[in-house]
């Protein structure tokens, strides 16, 4: 087998700035130890995150000149109508700005005081969402999915049987929707087999409960599906998509990953009367239905996305390329998920700082190192973005302390992968050296976005 090697040429290039260590040192301490407050062109390779972050294709540039900027009934619309049923077979696409946005609006009709939503595990904004709206949301993903290091194809499955004891519980008349989201960004990226959608739409058939996807990257999922999941191996992605999307209710998506854009996304359902009022609320908060918070320009670059990202040499080369560097790590004896996932590596901060306890976000250590080292900027998921208090103020941490490394699309070559992970070995060879961070400021919602931190004495 040759080497899988990028499927594009560089037309055009982007200069990165070299920083030295001493002035990433001033530049962390001024941004309060959190690099979502860093200038990002502070940081040498931001693997913040692979959403908005693509780089767009020739065809996409062309479509942008293309976009047809009407008000209403403008033809970029129906392009972006059109490529969003080839895939999704839904009866309604609603354009909005981002994925969020679709999350607002879905569930400030659905939710409220008394309703219970459940998914394999939400997204930090889709769970936002939620409780903004007066509900409660819960993750039922399969047991493997919450062992880093044990490997498994699909660790991004729900446990149907928990699920189901959670409807007996809440009471099917309660819980306005199930979702599934594929693959499971906050669990490591990983896959969801279509026998487990299948099996949870039998679920939500059973208590007549709808089902949505959470399809951000839904043609990463149907590649996994494809390698993975017997039956699966001749079907093309499109088929594979088209089969996941024919078991679902509806559809959030953020454009902003698999769709291959910086900006957009969209809420893709069947049923008529949600969909009216789903309408009427987009036009007071993101504008009118065929356009939706984006420009023509946008929806043009989107359909053009969306005929892209279900290219099998393009996919073939972002899962290897993201699997190569979890390759490199495993090598050096670095925790990490595995298998590695289909859009990031997420280090395991449980194992790389086993002597830093949750209180005092060991994975968040590993996110300023990794900034101080190479000028890599990472992001946290763990108990900084997911941590919770008791009523006496301690904390609750999530049962996972990750440190996510997302590979944006079509961005980074080769050789920016093997310096990611020369520094994260070599951040890992004298993890002794790392210290604990105390939390000095936190907004009430999302608090990850703006916390403040302070180094606590190396240890
Ligand atoms: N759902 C999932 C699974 C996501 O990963 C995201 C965004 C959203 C919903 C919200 O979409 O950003 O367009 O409003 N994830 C980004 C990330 C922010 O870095 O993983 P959005």
């Amino acid at each position: 087998m040759k080497t899988i090697i990028e499927p594009f040429k560089i037309k055009s290039v982007e200069p990165i700035k070299f920083t030295t260590r001493e002035e990433r040192e001033v530049l962390l301490k001024e941004a309060g130890y959190n690099p979502f407050l860093i200038k990002a062109e502070d940081v040498l390779i931001d693997l913040l995150t692979d959403s908005g972050t693509s780089a767009m294709s020739a065809q996409q540039w062309a479509g942008i000149m293309l976009g047809d900027e009407a008000y209403a009934g403008s033809n970029s619309f129906y392009k972006f109508d059109a490529a969003v049923k080839k895939i999704t077979g839904m009866k309604t696409v609603i354009p909005t700005h981002q994925g969020r946005a679709a999350e607002k609006i879905l569930f400030s009709i659905l939710g409220g005081k008394g309703k219970y939503f459940a998914a394999n595990t939400f997204f930090d904004t889709t769970r936002a969402n939620i409780e903004f709206s007066g509900s409660e949301g819960f993750d039922f993903v399969v047991e493997v999915g919450k062992h880093p290091e044990q490997r498994a194809d699909f660790k991004g499955n729900m446990d149907v049987k928990a699920l189901e004891t959670f409807i007996n519980e809440k009471g099917a008349e309660n819980i306005p929707l199930i979702m599934l989201t594929i693959t499971n960004n906050s669990g490591g990226g990983q896959p969801v087999s279509m026998q487990n959608i299948r099996e949870v739409r039998e679920i939500c058939d059973d208590y007549e409960i709808p089902l949505y996807l959470d399809a951000c990257r839904f043609a990463e999922n149907a590649y996994f599906i494809k390698k993975r999941e017997k039956g699966y191996e001749n079907k093309s992605v499109l088929e594979i998509a088209q089969e996941m999307f024919s078991y679902a209710d509806g559809a959030t998506m953020s454009a902003k990953k698999d769709a291959l854009v910086n900006i957009g996304g969209f809420l893709a359902l069947n049923d008529d009367e949600l969909a009216m009022n789903c309408r009427n609320l987009l036009i007071v908060t993101e504008g009118f239905p065929t356009y939706g918070g984006l420009a023509g320009r946008d929806l043009e670059a989107i359909a053009q996305g969306l005929e892209e990202i279900v290219d099998e040499h393009y996919l073939q080369y972002r899962i290897r390329s993201v699997e190569y560097l979890g390759e490199k790590l495993i090598a050096a004896g670095v925790p990490i998920i595995e298998p590695p996932g289909g859009h990031a590596i997420y280090l395991d901060a449980k194992r790389f700082l086993p002597n830093i306890p949750p209180e005092e976000f060991p994975a968040q250590s590993i996110v300023c190192e990794l900034y101080i080292e190479g000028g890599i900027r990472a992001v946290e998921i763990g108990s900084v973005m997911f941590g919770k208090y008791d009523k006496d103020g301690y904390l609750i941490p999530p049962p996972m302390e990750l440190v996510r490394l997302a590979i944006p699309r079509r961005v980074y070559t080769q050789s920016h992968i093997d310096y990611v992970a020369e520094v994260v070995i070599e951040v890992y060879n004298r993890r002794q050296t790392l210290p604990g961070y105390l939390l000095t400021y936190e907004a009430p919602i999302l608090r990850h976005f703006t916390a403040r931190f302070e180094k606590l004495c190396n240890p």
